[in-house]
């Protein structure tokens, strides 16, 4: 593969300095490009530096792009692997069936993606907690006003050496349920990664920073009914002697981590669904103590515990506020997996380095 070098390499964060979360980007990122006619080519490494590009570019008013988000962990050999990318590739090819954009051969993205993971094994954080993200993203780069699919596109993957998506790390998070505004609904976009169902989340969750959260805790759109997901992670709500997750019913992202929680789950025996959750039961459930634990799942927020849901006004606090048991077990059993320090039964781990 081509590799086009840099004159001069960026700093990278000192060691011990807290990443946050997309804050510094590495040195290279992989692109190609795809042209009607001409497929997908032109597969290369280049210095990771703004493009200039034309106002006109159709992304920049129709939105028509998709993203994924993976990870790369340090193992305890001083190696690297990334968690299941396989099932990234494939979903990002499902968005972009949804979406308009021509299929990409996943085996080329993998093998740009470790040719860039090796260039930039210098990035990789080794604190405990962090990782490399890896964002691959397709736009569409044609220039034109018209409403169409574009007939060409830039694939592009960045690198970001990350911690703790919250701020506050591990502390269980508060989510405010939204009633008004929705996220998606049945035959728009939200099962499919893409730059606009993230653009129509920001509005409520403004209102829900400012008034001290951490996520909005999305509603069905039809109804206002139904628990969905909260934007950048997926739902699972404890109840006595059952582990219930949101179905996957066209309007919610299908999580790489929710399926991985969803197998772990089943194998150790716990009874699990996936169905129609009404918000008045997760109420009624937190009101009466049985609603034991909730928690959200996804690769940038990983498995995060849910502390506090208000709905209608009312707070109602869930675990005493701190992560119960079976969050625990999940969040030790995936960043386990994840970061090497238990065996892999699953084959989800893939050596990359
Ligand atoms: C991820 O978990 O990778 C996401 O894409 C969610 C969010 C950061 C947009």
């Amino acid at each position: 593969m081509e590799i086009v070098q840099r004159k001069t390499l960026k700093p990278k964060p000192a060691a011990g300095t807290p990443l946050g979360f997309g804050k510094y980007f590495t040195d290279y990122m992989f692109t190609m490009r795809y042209e009607a006619g001409k497929g997908w080519h032109d597969p290369k490494i280049e210095p990771n530096e703004p493009k200039p590009f034309d106002l006109a570019t159709s992304v920049l008013h129709y939105a028509q792009g998709i993203f994924e988000g993976m990870k790369a962990f340090r193992q305890p050999d001083g190696g690297v692997c990334v968690f299941r990318p396989d099932e990234n590739w494939a979903r990002m090819n499902n968005s972009a069936d949804r979406m308009c954009i021509p299929r990409f051969p996943a085996e080329v993205a993998e093998e740009g993606l470790e040719e860039l993971l090796r260039l930039e094994r210098d990035w990789i954080p080794n604190e405990p907690g962090t990782a490399l993200y890896i964002r691959p993203t397709i736009v569409a780069t044609r220039v034109m006003l018209g409403v169409h699919a574009s007939t060409e596109y830039l694939f592009f993957i960045i690198l970001s050496p990350v911690g703790s998506y919250y701020a506050h790390g591990l502390e269980p998070t508060k989510l405010i349920v939204e009633d008004f505004y929705s996220r998606s609904s049945l035959g728009g976009t939200g099962e499919a990664k893409c730059l606009g169902n993230y653009a129509a989340s920001m509005k409520a969750g403004e209102l829900a920073e400012e008034k001290g959260f951490d996520q909005v805790l999305w509603l069905d759109a039809a109804e206002k009914k139904y628990v969905e997901e909260v934007g950048s992670m997926n739902m699972f709500f404890v109840f006595d002697g059952e582990v219930a997750t949101p179905a996957l019913v066209g309007s919610i992202l299908p999580g790489i981590t929710r399926k991985s929680c969803l197998q772990i789950l089943r194998d150790r025996g716990f009874c699990v669904s996936e169905r129609r959750i009404p918000i008045e039961e997760v109420i009624s459930a937190a009101k009466d103590g049985r609603l034991k634990e909730a928690f959200g799942t996804g690769t940038a927020a990983v498995i995060s515990p849910v502390g506090l849901i208000r709905y209608r006004g009312e707070d109602f606090p869930i675990c005493g506020g701190k992560m119960g048991e079976i969050t625990k077990m999940l969040y030790d059993t995936v960043t386990g997996i994840q970061y090497g320090t238990a065996p892999d039964g699953y084959g989800w781990r893939k050596r990359v380095l």
